[in-house]
């Protein structure tokens, strides 16, 4: 079991109550996760953080992604009834289908404010999700879309304790950083492996042995083609193969480990293994 207190520093638990009170004043949440990572991405508490706001989910990194597995995730969420969106926060992908889908979840609202003469306003809402989820990458791409920008206005404009993104949505200047689990070991492992978690909290080695091992039961092709590997090695073997071939050698000949760790590693946040999903709809209790 890993030790709970080394996981998270007690800041975020503490805007824990900041968040749920402030929660009150959205339109609407938007619940980022990591798209890889469509279940260990989740905070254990956000159904009680979000309660019965509309909320919206959007799977983030969708460009490093399995799309098959994320589009079971995505049915998934679906069937429990909330409305997702995959998007890619760098480069923009489906970032302008955020509103518009705001909007189709708000409609009774929207529309009842509008029977009472009332003038068209920003979505109020929070951008909840665990660290490097991608929601500074998900703000700025926000503040850009805004479709009446002129001369030199600025996309984010601060007004009182509201910021508003472009012409669409106003956020409160709250962090909505969340914690993600930590009780389950596996979960870590996908945290670890894809970079949300970068603190030494697993020792490389473990990280790796979990990858390599996870990689060559659900990608085996991937890492053939990558790294020339047959398929029948064992694990060592397999690291002994990828540090010849890519020359991790110290002196006596001997494998420099930690080289092979870095290259693998990489590889997987890079996507040079192409699209990977590390949670398994079957395998988690969602
Ligand atoms: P946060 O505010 O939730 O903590 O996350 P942030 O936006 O800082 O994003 C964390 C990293 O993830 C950033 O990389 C960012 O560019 C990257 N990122 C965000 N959205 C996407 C996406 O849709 N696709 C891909 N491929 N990357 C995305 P970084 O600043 O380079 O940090 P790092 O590479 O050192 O982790």
């Amino acid at each position: 079991m890993m030790k709970q207190i080394q996981w998270f520093p007690g800041h975020m638990f503490k805007s824990l109550r900041e968040i749920k009170e402030k929660i009150k004043l959205m339109d609407i949440v938007i619940v980022l996760l990591d798209a890889r990572l469509p279940f260990s991405s989740v905070n254990p508490e956000l159904n009680k953080i979000i309660s019965h706001k509309p909320t919206i989910i959007l799977f983030n990194k969708m460009d490093l992604a399995d799309e098959k597995i994320l589009n079971h995730f995505e049915s998934h969420y679906k069937r429990l009834g909330y409305a997702t969106l995959k998007i890619d926060a760098q480069s923009g992908k489906n970032v302008n289908k955020i509103h518009p889908l705001a909007q189709e979840v708000l409609k009774e609202k929207l529309n009842r404010e509008r029977s009472k003469g009332l003038k068209e306003r920003p979505i109020r809402t929070m951008i909840l999700g665990i660290p490097n989820v991608g929601k500074s990458t998900l703000i700025n791409q926000l503040s850009k879309s805004s479709a009446t920008k002129t001369g030199n206005t600025p996309g984010v404009t601060k007004a009182q304790q509201w910021i508003k993104l472009g012409d669409n949505f106003e956020l409160l200047d709250t962090p909505g950083v969340l914690w993600p689990k930590f009780e389950d070991k596996r979960v870590g492992y996908h945290l670890a492996i894809t970079g949300a978690i970068k603190d030494k909290i697993l020792p490389e080695d473990d990280i790796v042995h979990y990858a390599l091992t996870f990689l060559k039961e659900k990608y085996l092709e991937r890492l053939k083609e990558r790294y020339g590997i047959q398929g029948d090695e064992d694990y060592v073997s397999m690291l002994d193969h990828i540090g010849k071939s890519r020359g991790c050698l110290i002196k006596g000949g001997e494998i420099d480990y930690q080289r092979v760790y870095t290259i693998i590693l990489t590889d997987i946040r890079n996507k040079q293994l192409g699209g990977l999903s590390f949670d398994r709809l079957e395998d988690v209790p969602l």
